[in-house]
This record gives C-alpha cells, sequence and structure tokens, in this order.
C-alpha cells in the first residue's frame, strides 16, 4: 500500500537561528529576487485578509498569501500587530505563523515561526533600498524609535552599508534607547552607540542615514533637521510632517499604487494634495533591475518608505526553510499517518 501520511517539518524561532538562518545577506537577496520575480510575472499575490478587532488601537490579525512560482511553493502568513501589547503587557507588537505548501500535491511542507521573518522582512527591504540610495560612505545612522523594527533595520543597514561605525537612538522614554544599545552592542563592537535622551534632533542632525520606526501618530522628524545628502527609510506610520517627503529628491516606495492607499506620512500628505503621483521617484525594484537610477549625486535627500509585500515574507521564509532543512534542525511532524478510512479500530471511535 502507498504512504497517505503527510508530514511537515514544524520549525520554531529558536530553530531557525540555530539553523543560521538569521542571516541578513541571505534574506536582503531573497527579498531582491522575489521584487524581481514578482515583475516577471513568477509570483502570485492574492489580496491579502484583514480583520480589525479595535478601530482605535489597530489590533488586527492578517493573512496574507502568496506562491512562488518558480520554486512551486505556496506560502502565507498569518501576522498579528498589537500596537498597545509593548506598553500594557510588556510583550513584543507583532507575532506571525507561517505555513509553506508544495504545489505539486498541495501538502504542507513546513509550519514555521514568522516573526523572525517578518521583522527581517522590513529590515531587508530598507537594506536594498539603502544599497541603492544611500551614500556608499555612510558613517552615521540614527533612529528615531528604538523597538523591534529600529533594532532589526540597524542589522540590516550594517550588512549593506559595512562603514557605519556611529548610532545615535532617540525614543520616547529613555530607558528604551538603553534597551536597544544593551541588545545591539554587542552584536556590533565596531558601532559606537549615542543615546539621545529622548531628543530626536539629536538623533537625526548628525546622521547620513535616519530610520523613524515609531509606534507615534504624529509629526516627529522635521525636514529642517535633514542633512543634504541623507537617505531616510520610513517604517511605521505618520512619522514626519509633510515638509520632510517634499524636500526629498528621490521618493521611493516597494509599491507606490499600495503605499498610497494606507495611513503613513505618504499616504495622507497624497490624500491632502501635498504630493502626487509626480512626485514619486519609482517602486524599489526600478532600481534594482536597472530601469531607473538610485542615487546619482552625494547631495541629494532620498526618502524609502516600505509598507511589505506578503510575497517577500515568503520568499525569504523559503530560504529559511531550505537553510534549515539542509541544517538538520526542526521537528517532523506528521498531520496524518493515513487517510481517514484507513484509520485502525475506526468503528470503535467513530460516533455518528
Ligand atoms: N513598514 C512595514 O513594513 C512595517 C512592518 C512592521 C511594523 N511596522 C511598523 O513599525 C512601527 C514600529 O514597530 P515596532 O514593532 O518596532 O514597535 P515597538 O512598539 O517595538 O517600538 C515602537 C517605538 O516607537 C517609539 N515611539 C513611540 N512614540 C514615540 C514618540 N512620540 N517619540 C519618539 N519615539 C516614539 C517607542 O519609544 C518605541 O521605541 C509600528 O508603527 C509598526 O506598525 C511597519
Amino acid at each position: 500500500m502507498s504512504d497517505h501520511s503527510i508530514r511537515f517539518l514544524y520549525l520554531s524561532q529558536e530553530d531557525l537561528i540555530e539553523a543560521g538562518a538569521f542571516d541578513l545577506p541571505m534574506a536582503i537577496e531573497a527579498a531582491r529576487q522575489g521584487l524581481l520575480r514578482y515583475r516577471q510575472g513568477r509570483i502570485l499575490f492574492p489580496d491579502k485578509i484583514v480583520q480589525i478587532f479595535d478601530e482605535a488601537t489597530q489590533d488586527r490579525i492578517n493573512c496574507l498569501p502568496a506562491t512562488l512560482l518558480d520554486e512551486k511553493v505556496c506560502g502565507v502568513k498569518w501576522v498579528s500587530v498589537f500596537p498597545g501589547n509593548p506598553v500594557k503587557f510588556g510583550v513584543q507588537n507583532l507575532s506571525a505563523i507561517t505555513v509553506l505548501s508544495g504545489i505539486e500535491k498541495g501538502f504542507p511542507l513546513c509550519v514555521m515561526d514568522g516573526t523572525l521573518c517578518s521583522n527581517i522582512r522590513v529590515a531587508a527591504m530598507g537594506a536594498l533600498a539603502a544599497e541603492s540610495l544611500s551614500r556608499r560612505d555612510s558613517r552615521t545612522i540614527g533612529f528615531i524609535g528604538a523597538g523591534e523594527q529600529a533594532r532589526m533595520h540597524l542589522l540590516g543597514m550594517k550588512s549593506v552599508r559595512p562603514s557605519l561605525d556611529t548610532c545615535y537612538v532617540a525614543a520616547k522614554y529613555a530607558h528604551e534607547e538603553q534597551d536597544f544599545i544593551r541588545t545591539l552592542e554587542p552584536l556590533l563592537p565596531d558601532v559606537r552607540f549615542i543615546a539621545c535622551d529622548t531628543q530626536l534632533r539629536r538623533a537625526v542632525e548628525d546622521s547620513d542615514i535616519i530610520v523613524t520606526a515609531t509606534s507615534a501618530q504624529a509629526p516627529l522628524l522635521k525636514a529642517a533637521w535633514i542633512r543634504p545628502g541623507t537617505f531616510y527609510s520610513h517604517i511605521g506610520g505618520w512619522e514626519e510632517e509633510f515638509a520632510v517627503p517634499k524636500l526629498a529628491d528621490k521618493i521611493v516606495c516597494d509599491d507606490w499604487e499600495t503605499v498610497k492607499h494606507r495611513t503613513q506620512t505618504l499616504s495622507r500628505a497624497y490624500k491632502a494634495g501635498e504630493i502626487t503621483d509626480r512626485d514619486i521617484y519609482g517602486n524599489l525594484v526600478d532600481l534594482l533591475d536597472g530601469s531607473k537610477p538610485g542615487r546619482e549625486r552625494d547631495d541629494e535627500f532620498t526618502y524609502f518608505n516600505a509598507v511589505g509585500q506578503a510575497y517577500i515574507d515568503v520568499s525569504i521564509a523559503w530560504a529559511m526553510y531550505t537553510r534549515a532543512k539542509a541544517a538538520g534542525v526542526g521537528t517532523e511532524m506528521a498531520m496524518q499517518r493515513s487517510m481517514i478510512f484507513e484509520k485502525p479500530d475506526l468503528k470503535d471511535k467513530i460516533r455518528l
């Protein structure tokens, strides 16, 4: 009799890290390939499903599928975003689980932690943008916001700009800046960290690269603080005054058509008539496939905003799964050992 079992690999976050899948260059490459393959029509990307439980806090769980046709894998990220978690419960805002299925039989291949992948994806997109849009000799980076996204973003930026040697950080509370430094200092021993004691201006006025990654919905970053030649990666919602994107020589998005319907600064500025479609230089993939140049002058102020494309999550999850399989980590689980009517003693267990 043929084998009718269905087995998949379960990969916890610890398994992924053990396998060496916390690998920024690997994720950046997977993100690059994902963007290029999507442009080539090699990825299926249906609409996401959003369930918001609280309009005021935006507590939500989203379901985001995508299929990589060349790899023959279909994936879905099931992700929760509860912005109040850090303050209310002292736990993280975002958690995710990812399922990968093969598209030959349709059976699941893997159920894995998706939080690591999701956070790395945001950083990988920022890093890819920085590769094209930041100065090659960038040495200083400044953060407004010191949470999960900010931390991962520093690792991504350091991967593509190893010349970074100074990191400023400003958050809502000084203790968050200290936490940021305590976790990152051992990982980046050649970087000097400077806590700005909640003085946001101090974090950015001497920075070649600026990152805002806050849970605020307020115009925190001011145009007057930005020097010519800076690259700015915007991660959160409404984080800077409209004068910031208006100052930019080049505004690049992961996907402008998606960005403009959301609620972050660029979308708000667009809806308020402060910027138009013509002010957008392009999407990141235009820089990657060479259809548009990235940074052209040392004094350009370049601006990047990604809202997240789930096919990039699936591309990175696939790279992580492949790495974990090769490393032999994880727990193999049987979803079924046989088909329903092949089970022994069914007569004693079934209820009619
Ligand atoms: N663009 C994307 O693809 C993407 C993906 C995931 C998360 N996000 C967004 O990124 C943002 C950060 O997420 P996180 O998980 O790092 O959150 P977090 O809660 O871990 O950190 C938020 C940070 O914002 C800071 N902050 C809040 N109000 C501030 C203020 N007034 N002044 C200075 N700092 C302030 C806090 O001090 C904290 O350090 C959120 O808005 C989240 O929705 C974006």
